[in-house]
């Protein structure tokens, strides 16, 4: 009873997470190997009260196991994953690589969970600005359709990894001590600076994290027509995204409507007080699945506008929660 899990990337900031993730929700795990580089093998990682060993990740690691969730970025993901797939090891995959492959479902649980039953051994977990919008969309979607989505985004630089979280600690603490800044990770320093570059710059001027949240909105909704102009920022913020999401709608609907479709949205928690000085904010996204949902009110620019502020813990829903709860779904439909 139970499966046999991989996670690929264990030692990442995503990894670990998955790990910790799988053991909270109680995943049914009967046997765990824990892949990463050459550089981690033999660390150990707690799992259950026990410690497991990193193994490190090669062509023979999957044979005989169920299922593999994937976070140790794009490259390692186009060459490991298919191999996985091949030996009969579904893959669940949050990298880039595989996302808008058309043979590929792109799953967000609470909003498209049909989408997992066409898979054919690998499984993508949209990027983890995607998920929490369209978690927050889902509801506003099925009941008036969505047209437009204009969204500014706020991101935390745990997105970029461990070492991201590190250059920002050490800039932050070589400011105060007036030291010169350590800077390798980004392409300036991040410490209480903002950067509107997320990604590589296309010849449209958008950058590839913004063409993200364009591409995988549409196939997630299955709704080519949704138009979306994104601006993604980096922010000296460790974990949490935050956006400005504006929306136009294809039919009226109302503030209160809004709130009360999100109040009963799957993996939606409206926190909308902001008289009390009550609206979501990454410290308090930090540790939590929820998407947060706040500043809920008209657009007065357009006729059938809303707008609204969503947060998330990009690490968690953003990408190990939603890899997890991706792996339960196969378990529910009997697609492991
Ligand atoms: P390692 O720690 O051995 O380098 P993050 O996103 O936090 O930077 O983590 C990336 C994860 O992906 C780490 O677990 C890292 O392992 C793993 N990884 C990176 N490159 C490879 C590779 N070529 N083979 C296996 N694992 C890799």
């Amino acid at each position: 009873n139970g499966y046999r899990v991989a996670v690929v990337g264990a030692t990442g900031a995503v990894g670990t997470t998955m790990v910790r993730v799988l053991e909270e929700r109680r995943f049914p795990v009967r046997e765990l190997k824990l892949l990463a580089s050459s550089r981690s093998v033999g660390k150990q990682i707690s799992f259950r009260g026990a410690q497991v060993s990193v193994e490190e990740l090669t062509e023979d690691s999957f044979q005989g196991l169920d299922v593999a969730l994937f976070s140790a970025g794009a490259s390692v993901s186009r060459r490991f994953a298919p191999i996985a797939a091949r030996v009969g090891c579904v893959v669940v995959d949050n990298s880039s690589a595989f996302r808008m492959d058309p043979h590929t479902p792109l799953v967000v649980p609470e909003v498209n969970p049909h989408a997992v039953r066409h898979h054919q051994g690998i499984i993508a977990n949209p990027n983890c600005s995607t998920i929490q919008m369209v978690v927050a969309l889902k509801p506003i979607q099925d009941a008036v359709g969505i047209q437009r989505i204009v969204v500014t985004t706020f991101q935390a630089v745990s997105g970029t990894g461990m070492k991201a979280i590190q250059e920002l600690r050490r800039q932050v603490e070589a400011t105060v001590k007036g030291e010169p800044l350590p800077q390798e990770v980004y392409p300036h320093q991040i410490a209480f600076n903002c950067l509107p570059h997320i990604g590589s710059f296309l010849d449209s001027g958008y950058t590839e994290e913004e063409m993200k949240m364009v591409n995988e909105t549409r196939k997630i909704f299955e709704d080519p027509d949704i138009q979306v102009c994104a601006t993604t920022v980096r922010v000296p913020v460790y974990y949490g995204h935050s956006e400005s999401v504006a929306v136009e709608m294809r039919k009226p609907l109302e503030v209160q409507d809004a709130v009360a479709l999100l109040s009963k949205a799957q993996g939606v928690q409206v926190v909308d007080d902001p008289l009390a000085g009550r609206y979501p904010m990454p410290l308090d996204a930090e540790g939590r699945d929820e998407t947060f949902v706040g500043r809920i009110r008209k657009d007065i620019s357009i006729p059938n506008g809303l707008v609204f502020w969503v947060v998330a813990d990009n690490i968690r829903k953003g990408a190990a929660t939603n890899a997890v709860q991706i792996a339960e779904l196969l378990v529910q439909e009997g697609l492991l």
